[in-house]
């Protein structure tokens, strides 16, 4: 009898014990897993096999954000580079999440009407071409902070395909092909930028192999002196020889005091997704993450593909409203981003919104319209550890300034042009705005580059894409996508639709709107202003923790490529 006490114990204990076993590895599955593959998606092939490289050399996610920011300095001239910056969020595999700011800032001897001739009005081409146009850079010092403090490999080995696809050149795409068309008159303007961009200073054929020798000797100098290999000694003295020479009027010692700052990202939840994006000096954040707020009020599901569509535009109207009113950099201006995050503030807004009407831009409170390049670049990374990149790069417009500073191979940005260039200068709705974002010395122009990370208990997302104002909308449609349960190849490739308050219009890519919705929208009010050219190159990566699958895509619409290993 005592025997069979003993062995009923013997099996309810044992059962209990599988039991507990069983729920602390489900719990650790959930909550702590690390991920079976690792994964890159870029907007070259070449820069996502440098960021691989370094992976399979024993680097970490951020030591492959090195080589991948690095080459697609060099294979994507257009979007990104050495003289522009840009927003890197950050994610430990501890669990801490960090974005660090390299953003341009104006130079110490900027000012607020700079741009402006003696009758107040905007010299055209001021604030996008030329060296005038460009703020000083935050790239290089972001690559060499996030090798120093959270990468793995010294920053020569990151830099090293980088430095290698300079010097012995690549054989550029389609893509940069056209680039070059939008952008010829000018790259045909600047001796130093046609020597390198252009083929014997026309139109590149198919097959041109792209050099830039003196891009590699400044990267190579970054990877020997680290920060102060660019904003110190030759390079720094050529950039600032080259710059005022042409009008600019940048400073060794803006250069020398040039600092990546590390911010808090802002944070979020919509649907139980818990959102993490770029913080101000960036608007992507706030813009998201207000209009998810708005949008977390509707049962989404349970509505017609059209009544979606127009919601989302009129959470896109208030939130892109506040972003001209409100925003701009921390370290220059107090902004009200509890209130602006506030789940009952956009319920306040919220009701102000009808099912079945469009409200005109007009009747919300005014603000100044938002004006940005379209253009940067994105990455996402995850290794195997769990620590994940989300990156946003950009010069702003396609080549930026067009300026290359001799003997640097460094294309500077025209990012000034994200300021608001006449603040204080009555809109054409008679109010005064922009004051958040004028310009001021060392000042952060404001952007709207959203690198984003989602997670729920089983599911991780690592997702952002360039597209200068229309990027929030992009993010806000792929969080959306996720939350409705769809795939990453399809989050980057669906035709996309954007609204930004002002102009006061649904923008939409070809079959992004069928004619009965096109026409259902009108009916309602809104405004529609069919694009003849495709945006976005959205990078996206999804972990599922449960399945244990990863997934990387990168957008059709680019010639990008996604890698899991
Ligand atoms: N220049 C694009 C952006 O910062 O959003």
């Amino acid at each position: 009898m005592a025997r069979t006490c003993t062995s009923i114990l013997l099996i309810k204990v044992s059962f209990w014990c599988c039991v507990l076993l069983l729920l602390l590895w489900a719990d650790s599955a959930i909550t702590s897993p690390v991920p079976p593959k690792s994964a890159i998606a870029s907007a070259h092939p070449l820069a996502t096999q440098a960021g691989f490289k370094v992976l399979r050399q024993g680097g970490n996610a951020f030591d492959a954000a090195v080589a991948v920011a690095a080459a697609l300095a060099v294979v994507e001239p257009a979007g990104s580079g050495l003289g522009g910056g840009g927003f890197l969020l950050l994610h430990q595999a501890s669990g801490r999440d960090v974005m660090l700011d390299a953003r341009e800032k104006a130079p110490m001897a900027a000012r607020r009407d700079m741009y402006l001739d003696e009758t107040g009005k905007v010299i055209p081409g001021l604030s996008v071409d030329g060296p005038l146009a460009a703020g000083i850079p935050g790239l290089p010092a972001a690559l060499v902070h996030m090798a120093e403090k959270y990468g793995r490999l010294p920053l020569s080995q990151c830099l090293a395909p980088a430095i290698r696809l300079a010097s012995e050149g690549f054989v550029v795409g389609p893509r940069y092909l056209r680039q070059v068309k939008r952008r010829f008159d000018i790259l045909q303007g600047y001796n130093q930028t046609a020597a390198i961009f252009l083929q014997h200073r026309r139109m590149p054929r198919p097959g041109f192999r792209l050099i830039q020798k003196d891009l590699a000797r400044v990267l190579e100098t970054i990877a020997q002196y680290g920060r102060s290999g660019f904003y110190q000694g030759w390079v720094a003295k050529r950039l600032v020889d080259s710059v005022r020479q042409e009008g600019g009027i940048w400073s060794l010692e803006d250069l020398r005091r040039y600092q990546v700052i590390e911010r808090q990202p802002l944070e979020g939840d919509y649907r139980g997704i818990h959102i993490v994006s770029a913080a101000p000096p960036s608007s992507g954040g706030v813009v998201l993450l207000e209009s998810l707020n708005i949008l977390s009020g509707y049962f989404i599901h349970r509505l017609s593909p059209v009544t979606i569509k127009h919601l989302v535009v009129e959470a896109w109207r208030r939130a892109y409203r506040d972003r001209a009113l409100y925003l701009g950099d921390p370290d220059f201006i107090a902004m009200p981003l509890s209130r602006l995050l506030d789940p009952d503030y956009a319920a306040g807004l919220r009701v102000a919104i009808r099912q079945d009407r469009a409200m005109p831009s007009d009747w919300l409170n005014p603000a100044p319209e938002v004006q940005e390049g379209a253009d940067t670049t994105h990455f996402s990374i995850l290794d195997r550890e769990g620590n994940r990149v989300a990156a946003t790069l950009s010069i702003n417009y396609l080549f930026g300034s067009g300026f290359v500073a001799q003997g640097t191979g460094v294309l500077l940005n025209d990012e000034m042009d994200d300021f608001s260039i006449k603040p204080g200068v009555p809109n054409i709705y008679g109010l005064v705005g922009g004051e958040a974002n004028a310009i001021a010395p060392g000042k952060r122009m404001l952007s709207s580059m959203t690198p984003t990370f989602l997670e729920t208990p089983q599911k991780v997302a690592i997702l952002g894409t360039p597209g200068g104002s229309r990027i929030i909308s992009m993010v806000t449609l792929a969080v959306l996508d996720f939350a409705a349960g769809f795939r990453p190849s399809l989050w980057v490739k669906w035709p996309r639709y954007h609204h930004q308050y002002l102009p006061d219009e649904i923008q939409f890519e070809p079959d992004a709107l069928s004619p009965s919705e096109q026409s259902t929208l009108q009916t309602m009010g809104h405004r529609l202003h069919p694009l003849a050219r495709h945006y976005g190159n959205m990078q996206a990566i999804l972990w599922d923790k449960n399945s244990g699958q990863v997934e990387a895509a990168s957008d059709p619409r680019g010639e990008g490529m996604a890698i899991v290993e």
